[in-house]
């Protein structure tokens, strides 16, 4: 399979609410990005996508979108967008926004028409429905199906006005596009070439495996235990989703004759989903991000977290890399705004956090695929533990804790759960220095700054050769020095092994070899003919003097990960 022109790119995103404030407000903007350009160039990435800016009225921290042609103005302005993209681009990064349009705000001007009668030409842009025949309008159980929303409580709001509901896969602010009808999807397309004229580079597209829904909207099944229905069967990957990513290809990014990035989030995409969302000749995607890595903690939901366990973890990533080996392309990432941090989550966050920061960077980004860096994560920012409910933000997190208390959970139960698997873990403000707010603003923040920021910063990383930041940049420079990194062949090694990832990469006559010890204790790695390692070249390690392979191992320290390089032996 030929190599795309993203398969030496490494994309860095930024959650422009919590990266950096110019204007001590207390919330990150535009300027702020600016200031800090030179930082992301330094740190070696090609492109930077950024969480939305548009305006919002902030429901869901920008992911409820009023306006698509717009900057919010705690942002900035679009002067300030356009001089931000120019200087991206003077540096040779691109810019990809982040493209919400399985929902809008309700506050955006097309739901408001939408909701002001049943007769409005906008009616049909979002999914209404009567109440459940049976039942008082608005009193549970009169939704019309059973559905949990992802914040907490049922999928649907009853509006007075009109006297039916509208589906919100998430929070009730963030009402559903009815992509059945084609203005809807011809407006979509229209903004999307509205940005790409302005000169952007791609768009990461939220939840957009969602936007295709089984239109008889039955009841889901419902969990023993549960209060809702699973409504994942009827949206998830719905029966048109292909249908509209060709479409969206060939209204938008057909038209382009420069390279686009195009990333869609696609929680409950399977293998055999990501190749037909990603396979280059079908004309949709470049690439999906997929979940199964992310919930291999996970108990009946995020906020039971499980320990552990490698082996599993292993054989998620090892999946997607032989699934996608032949047909499409995988993107790589630990961290996200919506993930707990990887260094606290697969990590030692304690006595080893540099070392195991370290080690999850070398597993991931010598893989085959598209590496993402989440703001800090090139630091090795750490979870925040904050102590009490009030101090969290998330509204994910915030409602979640109302619904479990009101049905009777002990608070200090809820807020234990919360601690390690908030959203909010990735979104404390970014770590520039040691000065009080971490150099983040001169205000008051908007999000508590994480303590250890005295000690976690990126003006002492940048200044020590030794830090996670540096470690970080070899591994995007080496992704683009190695061509087997970008386009070898991936044979995992080692499977069932509790506390080492392994595994070989080969291209044409060159052999890589990456082992890397994710426990807290020392192991000898017993690769199998690991005597023909013995004089390869190290090719990056994370601890000095890592032990030469020998037959009957490779010795390996606590969280130490090395990769080997050498002639290919046939
Ligand atoms: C996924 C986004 O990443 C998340 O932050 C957001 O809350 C939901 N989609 C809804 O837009």
């Amino acid at each position: 399979m030929a190599t795309p022109w993203f398969a030496t790119s490494t994309v860095y995103q930024i959650y422009p609410r919590s990266f950096a404030d110019s204007n001590g407000d207390g919330v990150g903007d535009l300027r702020g990005i600016i200031e800090h350009v030179d930082y992301l160039a330094h740190l070696g990435v090609d492109v930077l996508w950024l969480s939305p800016i548009y305006p919002s009225p902030q429901d869901d921290n920008g992911y409820d979108i009023s306006d698509y042609r717009g900057i919010d103005p705690v942002f900035g302005t679009l002067d300030d967008f356009d001089e931000l993209l120019t200087s991206v681009h003077d540096r040779g990064m691109k810019l990809v926004m982040d493209l919400v349009v399985n929902h809008t705000s309700d506050l955006h001007p097309w739901f408001v028409e939408s909701r002001s009668s049943r007769d409005n030409p906008k009616r049909d842009w979002y999914w209404w429905r009567p109440p459940r025949e049976g039942f008082e309008p608005g009193t549970p159980g009169a939704e019309p199906t059973n559905w949990g929303s992802f914040f907490s409580g049922p999928t649907w709001a009853f509006d007075e006005t009109t006297g039916e509901y509208y589906l919100h896969l998430f929070s009730r602010r963030q009402p559903d596009l009815n992509w059945e009808n084609p203005a809807v999807r011809a407006e979509v397309y229209d903004l999307m070439r509205w940005w790409l004229d302005r000169g952007i580079d791609g768009f990461r597209m939220d939840v957009i495996n969602m936007v295709s829904k089984d239109v008889t909207l039955p009841d889901g099944p419902v969990r023993p235990g549960a209060e809702y229905g699973d409504g994942w069967p009827s949206f998830i990957c719905g029966p048109r989703i292909h249908e509209f990513m060709a479409e969206m290809h060939l209204e938008v990014f057909d038209r382009y004759d420069r390279p686009i990035l195009t990333v869609g989030e696609t929680p409950g995409a399977t293998v055999d989903d990501a190749r037909l969302f990603t396979d280059p000749a079908r004309r949709e995607l470049d690439m999906i991000f997929q979940f199964e890595h992310v919930g291999v903690d996970h108990g009946l939901t995020k906020w039971d977290q499980q320990p552990l366990d490698l082996v599993r973890l292993k054989r998620s990533l090892d999946r997607w890399q032989i699934g996608l080996a032949d047909t499409g392309w995988n993107s790589l990432y630990w961290d996200n705004h919506d993930q707990p941090r990887a260094v606290s989550r697969f990590g030692d966050d304690g006595e080893h956090r540099v070392r195991s920061a370290k080690a999850l960077a070398t597993v991931l980004h010598l893989q085959r695929g598209t590496p993402y860096v989440y703001q800090g994560e090139e630091l090795g920012m750490t979870n925040t533990w904050l102590p009490t409910i009030d101090e969290y933000r998330d509204i994910e997190t915030l409602r979640h804790y109302a619904a479990a208390v009101a049905v009777g959970a002990d608070p200090a139960d809820v807020l234990a759960s919360i601690q390690p698997a908030s959203r909010d873990n990735a979104r404390t403000p970014m770590h520039w220095d040691a000065s009080p707010h971490a150099g983040f603003t001169s205000g008051e923040p908007w999000i508590g700054v994480n303590p250890n920021h005295t000690e976690i910063n990126a003006a002492a990383a940048v200044a020590d050769d030794d830090s996670v930041f540096h470690h970080y940049r070899r591994v995007i420079a080496l992704r683009r020095a190695e061509p087997v990194i970008a386009a070898g062949d991936y044979t995992p090694q080692l499977r069932d092994d509790p506390n080492v990832y392994a595994y070989l990469r080969r291209l044409d006559d060159v052999e890589l070899l990456v082992v890397a010890n994710l426990s807290s204790h020392d192991v000898v790695a017993p690769i199998e003919q690991a005597q023909q390692w013995t004089d390869a070249e190290m090719l990056i390690g994370n601890i000095g003097d890592p032990a030469a392979p020998t037959a009957d191992g490779i010795e390996l320290r606590p969280w130490e990960a090395v990769a080997w390089r050498r002639a290919r032996v046939r």
